[in-house]
């Protein structure tokens, strides 16, 4: 496990609407470059880049045309490497998204596969014998290639699912997970990694991890096994190097050789409980004040096991695919919810913008965002032009900016020693320069009622009253305030939490 990964607090930056260093209206990667200050003076230690390789766009860059080479709207590769060197020169360290399970279908290996005569790429992606059979359980297309066939899609249909084998293979045209078409994929993939690791970059957050192997049984163990066998590689050349999955079930993809798995906000689960309340207009994230249904047991009852796997489980503020926690959260709110996130086990990451509370906006689809557009705006640095993104003119940028006259920016919350950021970047400080609430350790739960929550880890005591109404704990402990959002008081042994409010105490004697 990378040493690095203990104390990381990851800033999630979609390249495309953090800062346009050239002014053509869309974000690069001199931007990211010149910005990468205030990334590290918030206290940031890493960052996560989402794709900037070649694409067509059709998916966000999802779509990679060319695993080796930076898009141009970025910049080039040259750039990236420039990225790697100022970050590291900060002590950042730098993940870049890595999609294994698909690729464009403007990629070379796919315009090969596509063809009728047999070739080296044939067998890259998952092809059914003839045009009219299809793949049960599985989106494929017909009647776009010469070959007499359909492909399997991994997401949209600008997406072909690379060939990693079929865990029990039934039809002549599905190969094994370990027949030499399946491994050849693999091999390429590990070079992609291997290529973008030797250039600097610090690992991978890996897209869609659990799908590669088809047909899978529960426990994911064909494509574990490819996992695993990653992991064998880079903790032989690349020991320092993170892999981040994007699976949602830290007990699997922990055991696979992930170093984190992301938690989520997939429909039902607990963490719509915990933070968003959007899928089915349920009112029930846990830091709402007003919530109706809050119920934190169902984040807890999923989270709490993950902890004794090896491994961190990541949480997050949001991310470029979900809606942006302002869209359900006030700023006191979303202040509440740093604090938690800031002092829980594992690795936290904070979506660009979060961190000031940038509102989900109502925007018409752009690159196969459709409603995740919204969450995809531009950032907001400061009250001037494009709120500072860029100097292009307003139609010409990659998506309108906030148009809000008390749209959030930076500059002024810096500024404000009350304001979400300056209450995000306090949190930071205190995570990392206490090692009790940093990524190791559990959590002990020492409170879980309806609506508040109170957790220990080492000397430290956190609780949190999300409501509109004081409330009260008696502790076995004396402690003293470390830090408060709101009224906070730690007396004999007593907690008393005023409306709102998050208190991190530390031990100070027995009764
Ligand atoms: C998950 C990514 O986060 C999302 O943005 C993308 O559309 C799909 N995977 C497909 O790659």
């Amino acid at each position: 496990m990378a040493s690095w990964l203990k104390n990381a607090v990851f800033y999630e930056v979609y390249p495309q609407s953090f800062y346009d260093g050239n002014g053509d209206g869309i974000g690069d990667l001199p931007g990211l470059c010149e910005k990468l200050d205030y990334i590290h003076d918030m206290g940031f230690t890493a960052i996560w880049l989402n794709p900037v390789f070649d694409s067509p766009f059709r998916d966000a860059g999802y779509d990679v045309r060319d695993y080796r080479k930076v898009a141009p709207r970025y910049g080039t590769n040259d750039d990236l490497m420039t990225v790697f060197q100022k970050a590291h020169e900060r002590h950042m360290h730098v993940i870049l998204d890595l999609v294994p399970g698909h690729t464009s279908e403007e990629h070379p290996w796919f315009l090969e596969s596509r063809k009728a005569e047999r070739n080296a790429f044939s067998d890259r992606y998952i092809w059914t014998d003839s045009w009219f059979h299809t793949c049960p359980g599985y989106l494929s297309v017909g009647g776009e290639a010469e070959r007499d066939g359909t492909y399997l899609l991994s997401f949209f249909k600008c997406q072909p699912a690379l060939n990693y084998g079929f865990l029990h293979p039934t039809e002549s045209w599905q190969t094994a997970a370990d027949a030499p078409a399946a491994l050849e994929t693999r091999e390429a993939i590990k070079d992609v990694m291997r290529f973008w690791l030797d250039r600097g970059c610090d690992g991978f957050r890996v897209d869609m991890a659990d799908s590669l192997v088809k047909f899978d049984d529960e426990k994911k163990s064909g494509t574990s096994a490819v996992w695993q066998d990653i992991r064998r590689m880079l903790d032989r050349d690349y020991p320092e190097a993170v892999l981040v999955a994007e699976w949602c079930r830290p007990d699997l993809s922990l055991k696979a050789g992930f170093d984190a798995d992301f938690y989520l906000d997939h429909d039902g689960n607990g963490y719509q409980s915990l933070l968003r309340d959007c899928y089915n207009g349920e009112d029930r994230s846990f830091f709402r004040r007003d919530a109706r249904n809050r119920d934190i047991g169902r984040f807890l009852n999923e989270y709490l096991p993950w902890l004794q796997e090896p491994g961190y489980v990541a949480l997050i503020t949001g991310n470029h695919d979900t809606p942006r926690m302002a869209r359900t959260l006030s700023p006191r709110e979303m202040k509440l919810y740093f604090a938690f996130l800031m002092t829980m086990p594992g690795v936290p990451f904070c979506y660009y913008g979060d961190e000031i509370g940038m509102r989900y906006l109502s925007l018409p689809t752009k690159e196969g965002g459709y409603t995740r557009t919204g969450s995809r705006s531009p950032m907001q640095w400061n009250d001037g032009r494009n709120c500072g993104f860029s100097t292009a003119s307003p139609e010409r940028l990659y998506l309108p900016v906030d148009p809000a006259e008390d749209a959030p920016n930076a500059a002024q919350q810096r500024e404000d020693p009350d304001s979400l950021l300056s209450c995000v970047r306090k949190l930071i400080q205190l995570r990392r320069k206490t090692s009790d609430l940093q990524a190791d350790g559990g959590m002990e739960v020492v409170s879980a009622q309806k609506d508040m929550l109170a957790y220990r880890r080492g000397a430290y005591l956190m609780a949190v009253n999300p409501t509109g109404h004081a409330r009260e704990m008696t502790l076995e402990e004396n402690w003293k305030a470390v830090f408060a959002i709101g009224n906070v008081e730690w007396e004999n042994g007593i907690c008393r939490l005023g409306p709102q409010s998050f208190g991190v105490g530390k031990v100070s004697g027995v009764l």
